[in-house]
């Protein structure tokens, strides 16, 4: 049976890319196989959160983890702060992270320029806090958006490195899950690439329908096509892009017409987006004002899923410990 892991930052709210990108695959991969998911606090402190937010933080990710369909009879659901053994295991990676990689790594020189005056040490040892969550259950395969695909090479990396010094064939390598389909990337609906809480352009699954409504009509669109069977603008293939994940198969191909021929009428389109948008997030809705009113549900799932994700983790420290030469006296 295939191992398991990955996680999503306690900094809000999932949005739709958090739920396409990586969720989606976690509830599809816990049916079949030993899962670890958890919620990266750690991960979170790089851009110094108000410890007032800290908690209800993580407790929103991990009502929409359960509201989603995580089954915390089915998977380790924790919260990675609740598993010191991670910390440690991040300790002895970094001995054998360097520098020049990590400088390297596209996420931080993104943040860098973005928070010039916190590039912390945190943030550049990111991938190997990452590898750490990874390897510490020793994973075969990792559900993860396609902005992440650099941090799994690095966990290879590290994952390989630790084997060939140590000369064991420890860890295993680490895979993309994939479900025969390309890695995913939700768009923004500010015509840029990316939906992602820093960049301010997201729905979120918690939205209620006004405002999923009000947020896609807002989407940034241009004056529409002028000529038959051109291609389309960012922002045009952006909205078709959401389509394709919340919408049938028939009205993709009803819009695609539409634009082919120049008819295309931008407010049809956004209306059926949000419409389907609210259609397919309104179970996830349901779930979370059931969660909120059954909070026990939360501590349930957690200490389940610390007592799991403990058992594992210490047996892989343990080894990694007798690996590196740590004796008992
Ligand atoms: P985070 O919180 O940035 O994102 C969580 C997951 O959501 C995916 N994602 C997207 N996928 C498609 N389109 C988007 N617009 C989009 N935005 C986000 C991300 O690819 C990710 O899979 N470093 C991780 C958290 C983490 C982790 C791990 C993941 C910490 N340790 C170990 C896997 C294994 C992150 O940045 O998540």
């Amino acid at each position: 049976m295939n191992t398991v892991v990955s996680g999503i930052r306690s900094t809000g709210n999932l949005h739709l890319g958090n739920y396409y990108g990586a969720l989606k695959n976690f509830i599809r991969m816990q049916e079949n196989n030993r899962c670890f998911f958890f919620i990266a606090d750690y991960h979170s402190l790089t851009t110094h959160p108000d410890p007032t937010i800290l908690y209800p933080n993580v407790k929103s990710v991990l009502t929409e983890y359960l509201a989603c369909g995580l089954d915390p009879e089915k998977s380790a659901i924790y919260i990675q702060s609740d598993v010191p053994e991670v910390v440690e295991l991040y300790l002895m990676l970094n001995m054998h992270a360097y520098l020049g990689e990590l400088t390297k790594t596209v996420s931080f020189k993104d943040k860098a320029r973005k928070q010039p005056e916190n590039v912390n040490a945190g943030l550049l040892t990111y991938p190997t806090l990452m590898a750490a969550d990874i390897l510490i259950h020793n994973a075969d395969q990792v559900p993860v958006g396609k902005d992440q695909l650099q941090h799994l090479e690095m966990t290879r990396n590290f994952a390989k490195r630790f084997n060939n010094f140590y000369k064991v064939e420890y860890f295993k390598e680490p895979m993309a899950y994939n479900d025969g389909t390309e890695p995913i990337k939700i768009p923004g609906l500010d015509g840029s690439g990316k939906m992602g809480k820093s960049e301010g352009n997201c729905i979120y699954l918690a939205d209620d329908a006004k405002t999923i409504e009000k947020k896609v009509k807002k989407a940034l669109t241009d004056q529409g096509p002028t000529e038959m069977n051109s291609p389309k603008p960012d922002c045009i293939e952006n909205l078709f892009t959401i389509m394709k994940v919340v919408s049938t198969p028939d009205t993709v191909q009803y819009f695609d017409e539409k634009w082919n021929t120049c008819e295309i009428r931008y407010g049809d389109l956004k209306k059926q987006l949000a419409a389907d948008i609210i259609a397919a997030t309104e179970p996830i809705r349901e779930q979370i004002a059931y969660i909120d009113a059954h909070p026990e549900i939360l501590h349930k799932a957690v200490t389940r899923g610390k007592e799991l994700a403990r058992e594992s983790a210490s047996k892989t420290i343990k080894e990694v410990r007798e690996i590196m030469g740590f004796r008992n006296f």
